[in-house]
């Protein structure tokens, strides 16, 4: 309901929601006034090659509850969970969205320095492309030491299922790489590009060319990723591989776990018990 009063993007039904939020990686916290639900936000990890991080998704107040400090209580309830399972949190902020952005800040987050482009390529009618060639060719990383290059301290490939990393060579050498988190959201099935390094044109549109077609192969319904203003060749290589932009945006970012949150205010804040897909969050 407060979904459908603020995004109004989910593609999926009620039970559909419901699963997600208990058997997937997903969890939500609720705001609950006079007897129904006024707010909620989601919460979720993703394991790339920086570690782990607490995504914070999809924040919404319904209109009338706007204003009283809940959208901040709800970021720290979600935050105090997150930091059992993460050392850093982050969510991403439309520009002009002031409001999160306090809400963000008022938690104890900080503006990462950056502006972005959010670039996405949704998936749907999208037929398999053959890979680009050019001198290019594009394997899955199966050693830190084809990153050491690049990202000389990783030790290992961290082990998960949502993360891939792909390598790219040119003419027999390494010529760069995209670090792939697949990600579910209660908007969308996708991979966001967390990562997209590469020495030439050749490699980087092979990237995302190989990208798209492994999102495809894997039934998703986008790819997305937030390109720092100053790297305008991957803004180039995304536009011209068919992604849009949606504008402007900014990580809003945090360690975890948050300062001074055992003593957060607000007596009917309930915590979240590990395991089960919802929590209250009294007013
Ligand atoms: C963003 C949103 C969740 C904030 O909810 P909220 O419960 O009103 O937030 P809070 O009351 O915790 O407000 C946090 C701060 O933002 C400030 N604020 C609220 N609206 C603002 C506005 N339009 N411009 C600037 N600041 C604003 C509040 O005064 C408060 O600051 P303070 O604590 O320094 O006084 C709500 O506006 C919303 O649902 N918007 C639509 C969906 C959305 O944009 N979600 C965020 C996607 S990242």
């Amino acid at each position: 309901m407060v979904e459908a009063a603020t995004f109004n993007e989910s593609p999926y039904s009620p039970d559909e929601v419901r699963g997600m939020l208990t058997a997937g990686r997903q969890r939500a916290w609720l705001a609950l006034g006079e007897g129904q639900v006024v707010g909620f936000v989601i919460g979720f990890v993703t394991h790339g090659l920086r570690g782990r991080c607490w995504e914070i998704d999809l924040l919404a107040v319904l209109p009338a509850w706007r204003g009283h400090g809940l959208a901040t209580r709800l970021i720290r309830a979600a935050s105090a969970h997150g930091a059992r399972l993460a050392p850093r949190a982050r969510a991403v902020i439309a520009d002009d969205n002031s409001a999160s952005r306090h809400a963000f800040e008022r938690a104890g987050f900080r503006p990462a320095p950056e502006m972005c482009d959010l670039q996405i390529r949704r998936l749907t009618g999208l037929h398999l492309r053959s890979p680009l060639t050019l001198g290019v060719t594009v394997h899955e990383a199966t050693r830190a030491a084809e990153l050491s290059h690049w990202l000389p301290g990783l030790q290992a490939l961290p082990q998960s299922a949502e993360l891939s990393v792909i390598v790219a060579e040119q003419h027999g050498d390494l010529a760069g790489y995209a670090e792939l988190i697949q990600v579910e959201t209660l908007l969308y099935r996708g991979v966001w590009i967390e990562s997209l390094v590469a020495h030439s044109r050749p490699a980087r549109a092979a990237l995302v060319r190989e990208t798209t077609n492994r999102a495809l192969v894997a039934g998703l319904d986008e790819v997305g990723a937030m390109v720092p203003d100053k790297d305008r060749a991957a803004r180039q290589a995304l536009r011209s591989a068919g992604f849009r932009s949606l504008g402007t945006f900014q990580w809003l970012v945090a360690e975890l776990p948050l300062p001074g949150l055992a003593s957060l205010p607000g007596g009917g804040l309930r915590s979240v018990l590990p395991g089960q897909g919802g929590g209250g969050l009294g007013v």
